[in-house]
């Protein structure tokens, strides 16, 4: 779609923005497409101060359609500024899809990397060893809001790779550029390609990363992390079996902590964790802003399933943003970033009051003494027993119902509710839960089996965003 389709038929996009105002799944406090789809975060980079977050956007459809840049900024994480669509697709490139990639900070500019999707729309192709060809191609913008032209970085790859390659990750280690792409190799083995530059205008091929057994057939959305000196090779991989306390989406996110000599491609993977327990939780993005905080922000959806939000102008959001630190044993910890402290609007002492509020309320219960038994709004059972964590949902219509999993101890819950969304960080975020839930009220009520828990509670503001003016651009 290119940007002459997009204002023509502007109508479109105007009317599910009206309809997603009367959504009640509407989030108050996340990211969601004004109207239309949203999925990966994509671009994520501070500027001038400005944190700029991008994201897959299907402005005319509810549903998995083609994909443009989304585009907000804010400051602060509280207050944003909407912007109209930041890349379209309107090259051969990228025909079917301005797919998802990253954003490097060069010179006093931003440089985009993101993956042009081809398709040569003919029945005879697999599309999944032919028929496609994914491009890395790369924008370069003084201000994150435009861009001159688009140039194809990458075409052709290394003949042991299928034709799914995409979603550029650039960073910079010890001066030299280094992109990460995920990819699905001709065994039908998900893997992950390294290439390098100097300038980031050339790129060579370096190495692959692979596991030494099957990890799924595609990493999707790889992301190479070095923090406090450690690194972590983040993917979303396609194919993994479920089992009975891991691995339990149709798609996961998790990490590889590894040893990487990245210029000598000497790497040994480790142990794959997965980050995230609940239901939604795709395609995370990392970035650093300019405060050396690595940010961590994720799609709070999943391919393949039928959402609530998707009969009424939106479909989906992106998570909250969230630090990530290292703990003594390597383990990756995510907290809420610490601007949510000023999204809280007034502390709410008692449980029993939350019926006079809305579904915007966070939840700080601590203490917890490996002992947990939680029942939300008659629908959502939380518990803890013998070692095994417990999220499940009583209301057993899909097969979205429960996930369990192993936890040595239970310490705190820290729970941010948003009207059909609960992100939950366990012990401090050593492992989260993001899920969107569709409670029929409009309050929270929560039973509790023991009132001694430690907690505190917050009523939280709602995101204060600038819409587009669409008006004023038609008539540019
Ligand atoms: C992950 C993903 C990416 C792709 C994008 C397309 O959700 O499939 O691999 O670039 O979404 O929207």
């Amino acid at each position: 779609m290119n940007k002459l389709e997009f204002l023509k038929n502007i109508e479109i996009f105007k009317k599910l923005r009206k309809d997603s105002l009367n959504n009640p799944n509407r989030l108050n406090y996340h990211l969601m497409a004004m109207g239309g789809w949203l999925n990966d975060p994509n671009g994520l980079c501070q500027f001038n101060g400005i944190n700029h977050i991008y994201f897959q956007h299907s402005p005319f459809s509810l549903g998995w359609d083609n994909k443009i840049w989304g585009h907000y900024s804010s400051k602060d994480w509280i207050n944003y500024e909407e912007h109209q669509p930041f890349i379209f697709s309107d090259i051969l490139e990228d025909k079917d899809g301005a797919y998802s990639g990253s954003a490097i900070k060069k010179d006093g500019k931003i440089h985009y990397f993101y993956t042009g999707n081809h398709k040569f729309n003919d029945k005879k192709y697999n599309y999944d060893y032919e028929g496609r060809i994914q491009s890395v191609i790369k924008v370069t913008s003084n201000d994150g809001n435009t861009f001159e032209s688009k140039k194809i970085i990458l075409k052709e790859y290394p003949n042991f790779v299928s034709v799914h390659i995409r979603d550029p990750k650039v960073f910079l280690e010890n001066g030299i550029y280094y992109m990460v792409l995920g990819a699905k190799n001709n065994e039908g083995k998900g893997i992950a390609l390294i290439y390098k530059s100097k300038d980031l205008e050339e790129w060579d091929y370096h190495f692959k990363i692979e596991s030494k057994s099957y990890f799924g057939y595609m990493w999707e959305c790889p992301d190479l992390v070095k923090i406090q000196d450690k690194w972590f090779l983040f993917i979303s991989p396609q194919g993994i079996l479920n089992q009975e306390f891991n691995f339990q989406n149709k798609y996961q996110v998790g990490y590889f902590n590894l040893d990487l000599d990245l210029e000598n491609k000497t790497y040994q993977l480790k142990e794959f964790i997965e980050i995230d327990k609940g239901f939604d939780f795709y395609a995370s993005q990392s970035f650093v802003d300019e405060k050396d905080r690595n940010i961590l922000i994720a799609w709070m959806g999943m391919a393949d399933f039928a959402y609530q939000d998707e009969v009424q102008g939106f479909n989906h959001c992106l998570t909250i943003p969230r630090e990530l630190s290292v703990n003594k044993y390597g383990h990756l910890i995510q907290k809420p970033l610490v601007e949510f402290l000023n999204l809280r609007e007034k502390e709410i002492l008692d449980f029993k009051d939350l019926k006079n509020y809305n579904k915007s309320v966070e939840v700080i219960l601590s203490d917890l003494d490996n002992e947990l038994d939680l029942v939300i709004n008659d629908e959502l059972i939380i518990k803890y027993e013998m070692g095994i964590f417990y999220f499940e949902f009583k209301n057993k219509k899909t097969n979205r119902d429960i996930r369990k999993f192993k936890l040595d101890k239970l310490d705190s819950l820290h729970f941010y509710f948003d009207s059909s969304s609960v992100e939950i960080f366990i012990n401090d975020g050593i492992y989260t839960i993001s899920s969107r839930c569709y409670f029929k009220e409009n309050y929270l009520f929560f039973l509790i089996n023991n009132l001694e828990y430690n907690y505190k509670i917050f009523k939280l503001k709602n995101f204060n965003i600038i819409e587009f003016n669409y008006e004023q651009e038609n008539n540019n």
